[in-house]
């Protein structure tokens, strides 16, 4: 027999556990809501995967990081959704979704009818094996997306104690996951096939610090190629990387962080595309008027821009999952919300470091402050300039206030004349705006 619900979050992270708060704020009556998420555990604050969770001493652990405690918000326990009649349905993956009949059907063949849909379904990891690389498919080989994947990743690195690791990719998982192997004492090299670390977002100049400090910190990292291959032992565990540009590394565990694909591939031909994500307008409301997409999946329209992005970040995984339930709710009363007018804010921390950046980073940048990596006090940061105006600002090492500063600075676009100016000014000219 089908289940039915009113509402049903297909999903289990991030925006769901923000959305299910956001439809108790709203008012909600038990049964009506339902999340339905392959995972085993109720929603939690994902970036914690590749930070405590991974740490030698005291990692960080469920329960203690549900949502929404990563926006100073109150933990969300299994407890909290049963208390607000909110169905849990976990360990349960959907594999077929039929938009006409509002069903979907698990792998387990039940059947959930909605009357709305949320698709929070978020992204999936890009594997070697994907491409073909040979031998990708060993034993210690690990991509990091769910809980299930950190645990695997952490009880090899306790079995591999002071081993070595390889890490592919240069990206958010590369350079978060090559810090807190380093922190485990594991002996760490990080390839990746550009010229400088993170080029989705930092410039030669930020990079510089960062390949710096990591250099410092004895993370070897070899840019400009790729792993090729990999050899195994008896056993099927990987024991070698091979790289494009010829050379080997022993390896007893190895990360893979080379970009991730949102999951849209249940609502193909369903719901309109774009940008490789599922199109919404500003209330995430997709072609089909009672099927919404929030997260890492939508494509929507970044207002202060004029144009149709993806964004691949908590922050506005939480936020989009609120506006989506707001805008769910308002229209049955006949209501609208505010159109969604989201300030992109991306950040990371790895080792000591902690930077945040808010905006586009496009135009002209401007490097103020010291980056150079050996210097005691870490504070330094860029401005992104397009048609004479700061689009685009980048801090590492920034107190609350001077990270808000950053943030409106990057939401105001005062106009610049002078890009000398505005590198000798730095941070005062954010605190001016
Ligand atoms: P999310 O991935 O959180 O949730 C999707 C859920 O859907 C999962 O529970 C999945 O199992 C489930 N699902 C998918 N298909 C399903 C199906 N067919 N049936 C049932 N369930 C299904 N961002 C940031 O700004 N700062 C940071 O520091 C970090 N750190 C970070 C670390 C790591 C390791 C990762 C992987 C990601 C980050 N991010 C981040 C990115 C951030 O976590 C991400 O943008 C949000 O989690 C996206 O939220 P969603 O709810 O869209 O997807
Ligand atoms: P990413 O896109 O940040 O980085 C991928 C990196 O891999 C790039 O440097 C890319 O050039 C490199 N690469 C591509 N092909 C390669 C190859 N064959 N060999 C070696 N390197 C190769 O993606 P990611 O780091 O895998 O992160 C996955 C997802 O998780 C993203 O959505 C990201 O936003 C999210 N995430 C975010 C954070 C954060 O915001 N702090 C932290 C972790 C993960």
């Amino acid at each position: 027999m089908a289940k039915s619900f009113k509402y049903i979050i297909l999903g289990g992270g991030v925006s769901a556990g923000y959305a299910a708060r956001e439809f108790s704020k709203q008012g909600l009556k038990p049964g009506e809501l339902a999340i339905i998420s392959k995972e085993a555990v109720a929603p939690y604050e994902r970036p914690a995967l590749s930070k405590a969770y991974l740490f030698p001493e005291s990692p960080a652990r469920l329960p203690g990081f549900h949502v929404c405690v990563g926006s100073g918000g109150e933990r969300q326990l299994p407890e909290w959704y049963t208390e607000k009649g909110i169905e849990l349905i976990l360990s349960t993956e959907i594999v077929k979704a039929d938009i006409t009949t509002k069903s979907l059907t698990s792998a387990g063949g039940e059947t959930f009818n909605y009357e709305t849909l949320i698709i929070a379904t978020g992204s999936t990891v890009i594997r070697l094996t994907d491409f073909g690389v040979q031998g990708a498919d060993a034993k210690n080989i690990f991509y990091l997306r769910e809980i299930e994947d950190a645990d695997k990743l952490y009880e090899a690195i306790k079995a591999k104690k002071n081993g070595k690791a390889v890490i592919v990719g240069g990206g958010y998982i590369g350079l978060e996951l090559s810090a807190v192997l380093k922190l485990n004492n594991v002996d760490v090299n990080m390839v990746y096939p550009e010229p400088w670390c993170m080029p989705r977002l930092f410039t030669s100049d930020i990079a510089h610090f960062y390949e710096g400090y990591y250099a410092n910190k004895g993370v070897k990292i070899i840019k400009g190629t790729v792993a090729t291959g990999f050899t195994a032992n008896s056993d099927g565990e990987v024991k070698e990387v091979k790289l494009k540009d010829g050379r080997v590394l022993e390896a007893d565990i190895v990360v893979v962080g080379v970009g991730g694909r949102p999951l849209t591939t249940l609502f193909k031909g369903q719901v309109a595309e774009e940008k490789g994500g599922i199109k919404t307008d500003s209330f995430f409301k997709t072609s089909i008027p009672y099927v919404y997409a929030v997260g890492d999946v939508a494509t929507f329209p970044l207002k202060l821009y004029g144009e149709l992005r993806r964004v691949e970040h908590v922050d506005h995984s939480r936020k989009s999952a609120e506006q989506a339930v707001k805008a769910i709710k308002a229209s049955e009363d006949g209501k609208t919300v505010e159109e969604y007018d989201y300030l992109p804010y991306f950040y990371s921390r790895a080792f000591d470091l902690s930077w945040q950046f808010y905006g586009d980073n496009v135009g002209e940048s401007v490097l103020f402050g010291d980056n150079n990596p050996e210097s005691p006090k870490v504070k330094f940061g860029a401005y992104w300039i397009k048609d004479g105006k700061v689009v685009g600002a980048f801090l590492e090492g920034g107190t609350a206030e001077e990270n808000n500063a950053i943030a409106k600075i990057a939401r105001v676009q005062p106009p610049v004349e002078n890009l000398d100016q505005l590198a000798k000014e730095g941070l005062s000219f954010a605190n001016k705006i």
